[in-house]
Order: structure tokens, then sequence, then C-alpha cells
């Protein structure tokens, strides 16, 4: 018989949100006419931006012609759109990233585990508690980690706990490390990195000869304008870090599908004989070998985000949502719940009431309310005693969820 990647077998449970889902579709199945409403994963609801849909119509009308039709792209993506990438996000906020730099993908959870394809197998690596899962999977799925303890932490892995005590912001690891993942604003506890906390980062890395991840998929959702939306803001950052971004959770994308990947020229790792290797070439090999590109039409409209209508649109998408935040935040703060995050990020993180656990909360809010949340313990094991609420839903279903969880 075939033999199956052992490393699946190591993994905890099903994968988070999939979780969720099935306790909440057992819940439904029981209870038929409850109101659900869903505040759990952080899937967008509002209508794509119109100036995205006006030129993906566009481009399925230039592919209905001979001399419009697009076959395969590039595997790197169109050049105009990593060009208006690179203008929009990096050079206009003063980070020097090129057009061939930019790598356009299908999504940033995609490509943050694809990563590793390019890493070696020796690297020794860290990520905070609690942590988005698809960072701590995909290197248990790769074999990078051993087995997990009875907390869910795999051996092996660097855990740098973030909680209320150091304000969600991680110490520098203890202990060497390779390879780092960071998300800012961060998923799950909506917290932010200054510059100089980002600076120690990119120093610690540049001294350690370590390779900072850094996933900045909810950069446009930051408000306020001293903190630094990519890495490539901070000093020496081209010589140890690779971004992640995405146009998901801007400019509703999560079902379109568009993101894309930052690997500067001259970033270097290391072979096993010691010579350096140039990690832009590796990447760009791998997705050649691996991806066919995002769709002409998808791109198309992720191009349309940066005219003037798109920027417009999106920024009011991205205002929309931060208002549902803010009134999670003060409902939550009213019932009397230690409220974290939430404002430069749309998600809010809370401290589960005296007396219930992460799955506890999510139990009695699905059961009482039913509201469906995330519970922090799915994110690890210091995230245990926590709670993520999502600012992606209409108004009205936020309004209703807060009225509900203050009337318990
Ligand atoms: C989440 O809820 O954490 C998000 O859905 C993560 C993602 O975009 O994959």
């Amino acid at each position: 018989m075939v033999q199956v990647n052992g490393n699946y077998l190591k993994l905890k449970a099903g994968y988070l949100f999939p979780e969720i889902a099935r306790r909440v579709r057992a819940f439904s199945e029981a209870h038929p006419d409850a109101p659900i409403i869903r505040l759990g994963i952080g899937d967008v609801t509002e209508p794509l931006p119109e100036a995205c849909r006006s030129a993906m119509k566009a481009a399925i009308d230039e592919m209905g012609t001979p001399e419009g039709f697009h076959g395969y792209g590039p595997e790197q993506g169109y050049l105009w759109l990593r060009e208006a990438v690179a203008q929009h996000d990096f050079v206009g906020r003063g980070c020097q990233i090129s057009a061939e730099e930019i790598f356009i993908s299908d999504g940033s959870k995609c490509d943050s585990a694809n990563i590793l394809d390019i890493l070696g197998e020796g690297n020794r690596i860290a990520v905070t508690d609690p942590v988005y899962p698809v960072y701590v999977d995909s290197n248990v799925m790769a074999g990078r980690t051993g087995d997990a303890d009875q907390a869910g932490r795999y051996g092996g892995l660097t855990y740098l706990p973030i909680s209320a005590a150091n304000g969600f912001a991680a110490q520098l690891p203890s202990e060497p490390v390779d390879l780092i993942y960071l998300c800012f604003p961060n998923n799950p506890t909506g917290a932010v990195a200054t510059r100089a906390q980002l600076q120690a980062w990119v120093d610690y890395a540049r001294a350690h000869g370590a390779l900072i991840l850094f996933d900045a998929a909810y950069e446009a959702f930051i408000q306020d304008p001293s903190l630094p939306h990519s890495i490539y803001e901070i000093d020496g950052a081209r010589e140890c870090a690779i971004e992640f971004r995405s146009f998901s959770k801007n400019a509703g994308f999560t079902g379109t599908r568009c993101a894309l990947t930052v690997v500067p020229r001259g970033l270097m790792g290391t072979a096993a004989n010691g010579e350096p290797v140039e990690l832009w070439a590796l990447w760009n090999r791998r997705q050649c070998t691996k991806f066919n590109g995002v769709s002409y039409i998808v791109q198309r409209g992720a191009e349309a985000v940066y005219s003037a209508e798109g920027l417009a649109q999106v920024k009011a998408l991205v205002r929309f949502y931060m208002d549902n935040a803010a009134i999670i935040r003060r409902e939550l703060t009213a019932a009397g719940l230690a409220v974290y995050g939430g404002e430069q990020a749309p998600y809010v993180w809370l401290k589960t009431p005296e007396g219930l656990d992460s799955w506890g909360f999510f139990d009695h809010l699905l059961g009482q309310a039913h509201v469906v949340g995330t519970p922090g313990s799915g994110f690890g094991a210091a995230g245990e005693g926590y709670f993520r609420l999502s600012a992606f839903n209409s108004r009205a279903n936020v309004e209703e969820a807060m009225r509900r969880i203050r009337s318990l």
C-alpha cells in the first residue's frame, strides 16, 4: 500500500476553522431555528469594490476577443500589477522594493506555507503563542517539528508567549533561531508592532543570520500613522525578511483570491556546504515549477485597487470594518470583559469570563447567544483563556451579536 506523509499524523486536531464550522453545523442541525451570527473566521462580508468589479468585467470582455485573450500568464504575476504594488505599497512608503521582487499569488495562507519549500530542514523555528495556525501546521506537515505535547506544543519549535502580561509583544528568543514568523497587525490578538519593536527583530535577525517571515495581511487596518505597514520600512529588513501581503481583507478578495509575496533581491540563505544562495532565485524557481499564476481577470481586479476610485472604495471598506471593531470593543467593555486589539486590526481579542476556558466560552456564546467566535486556545496553548471576535460582518449582525452578548 502507498505510504502516507507520517508528519500529518502528528497534527493535533482538525484545522481550527473547519473544526469550528463542524461544531456550528452540529449545533445548527440540533437547533435549526437558531439565528446564528458568525464572528469566527476572518472572512469578509461586504461586496467587492465597484472599481475591482468593473475592471474584472472589462477583463472578461477582453478575454472574449482574439486580441485580448490571455492564456498562461507570467508565473510571477503581470508586470503592470507588480509595478502598481511596488509603487503604492512600498516605494510610496519609502521602501526600496521593486516590481521584480513582488510575486503575485492566490493567497498569503498558501504562500506562508509554500515558502517552506525553499528553506532547509534544519532551521530552528520561532513562532508566537498564540499564532496563526498555518505557520505551525505547515511546519508539522513538512516534518520540521517533533510531536505535540499535551498542551499542543510541538517539539523543536520555539514558542514566544504573548499575553496581556507582556502587552502582546513577544520577547526576542533566548535560544538561537533561524526562522521567525511575525504577523502585524497581529492575527489573532489584534496587537501591532511599533517601529522600534520591529527594528529590534530586524537587528536580531541580522545579528543571528535569521530570516523573518513577516505577514502583513492586515496592514490596511492600521489607523495610527506612526506605525509601520511593512517590514521594509525598517532599516536592514531587505537583508533578513520576506513579506506576505493580501488583497483578501482590505479589498474583499477572500473568495476572489489574490495576494503577493515580496522576496528582496540579494536576500541570502546558505546551502549545506556553506555557500550563500539567493532566496529570490529559489522562490522564482519554485513558483515557475509549481504555480501557473493568478488569472488575468483577477489580477486586473487587483490592479484596480490602486486606481483613484479603488483606493477610495477600499478605504471605505476598511473604515466600515474598523467601525464594527469599535462597536465590538465598546459593547464588550460595557459588558465587563477585558478587551484587546480591534484598534489597528479587524480582530478583537478578549479574556474569557471567570470560570470559562476558550472552548467553554465558545459553547456558551453559541448556545446562549447563537454567536460564533474563535477560541483563543485554537491559536496556541497561551491563547487559552482568550477568545477572538472578527469585525468582518454586516453592521446589523455586529450590533445584534453585541446586543445578545450584553444580555447574557
Ligand atoms: C482567520 O480567521 O484567522 C483568517 O481567516 C485567516 C486567514 O485568512 O486564513
